[in-house]
């Protein structure tokens, strides 16, 4: 089972989960990190990017593999996934851009390119620790209820209320792209560590189903379940459904209470 924290706010989750990240990095300066995007990691990349303006992290060495991309959305785009990134985790940590890759959503054989994205993460020793948002709808990456958990990097048709959701970002409902590239349940189960942020009412039923029911690809967040090292991190308002959330709360005061104590 995930370690559960739940925090006051956005704030404080940026925070514990950007020290997760830290410890990762100054461990392994050539950490392979898994980024996210959408709302959910904002408040983690800006605790990181404090933490390298400070100099309590060097950040020279990793490289970054984002989640997922728009299908038929150029890279300059200012929406598309590579742009997003760019201005979220790229500048603000002051990394170059070729030390993070996205997957590509245009150009030649675009079938093609989940095996090459896939080939990518390989290379480069696979992914240490992927920071993971999840949607209204149990979605993670842009694997939609139904995906396989064995999935891997590929091309999928959004779901209605993701594209809903995502409306945001751009001018109408009829600009969100109908389809994407996506890393794999498969491919986020292979990553070494997970760090899954949820915020607000809105997220409470998804968080409530990927954690405390039954692991099924209707609920792409509860692959969750079957990694050995994850820690999700929710405030008050997602974690409201929970049905074990006062267990959860006493097992992390624990956890910290025995830190304090160890060694
Ligand atoms: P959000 O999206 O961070 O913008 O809420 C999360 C997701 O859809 O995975």
């Amino acid at each position: 089972m995930a370690e559960i924290i739940i925090v006051r706010d956005q704030a404080e989750a940026g925070s514990v989960a950007a020290s997760i990240f830290a410890k990762q990095i100054i461990a392994n300066p050539g950490t392979v990190l898994g980024l996210a995007t959408g709302s959910t990691p904002l408040s983690t990349y800006a605790a990181l990017a404090r933490a390298v303006r400070e100099d309590r992290i060097d950040v020279s060495g990793v490289r970054g593999f984002a989640l997922d991309e728009y299908l038929g959305v150029p890279p300059q785009h200012p929406e598309s996934y590579r742009s997003v990134i760019t201005r979220e985790v790229v500048e603000p940590l002051g990394l170059t851009p070729d030390q993070v890759f996205t997957p590509r959503g245009t150009g030649p054989d675009i079938t093609l390119a989940g095996a090459e994205y896939e080939a990518m993460i390989t290379e480069a020793g696979g992914i240490d620790i992927q920071i993971l948002g999840i949607g209204s709808n149990g979605h993670v990456g842009f694997n939609e209820p139904g995906s396989s958990l064995a999935s891997t990097t590929r091309i999928k048709a959004l779901a209605e209320q993701t594209r809903k959701d995502n409306a945001r970002f751009f001018g109408s409902l009829e600009e969100v792209p109908t389809h994407c590239i996506t890393q794999g349940l498969g491919t986020i189960l292979r990553a070494r560590q997970l760090v899954l942020l949820a915020f607000g009412a809105n997220k409470a039923d998804a968080v409530a189903a990927a954690l405390e029911g039954p692991v099924s690809s209707a609920v792409p967040g509860s692959v969750i379940q079957q990694h050995a090292r994850a820690t999700v991190i929710i405030d008050e308002d997602a974690a409201a459904k929970l049905a074990h959330a006062e267990y959860y709360r006493h097992a992390w005061r624990s956890a910290q209470d025995l830190n304090a104590v160890a060694f």
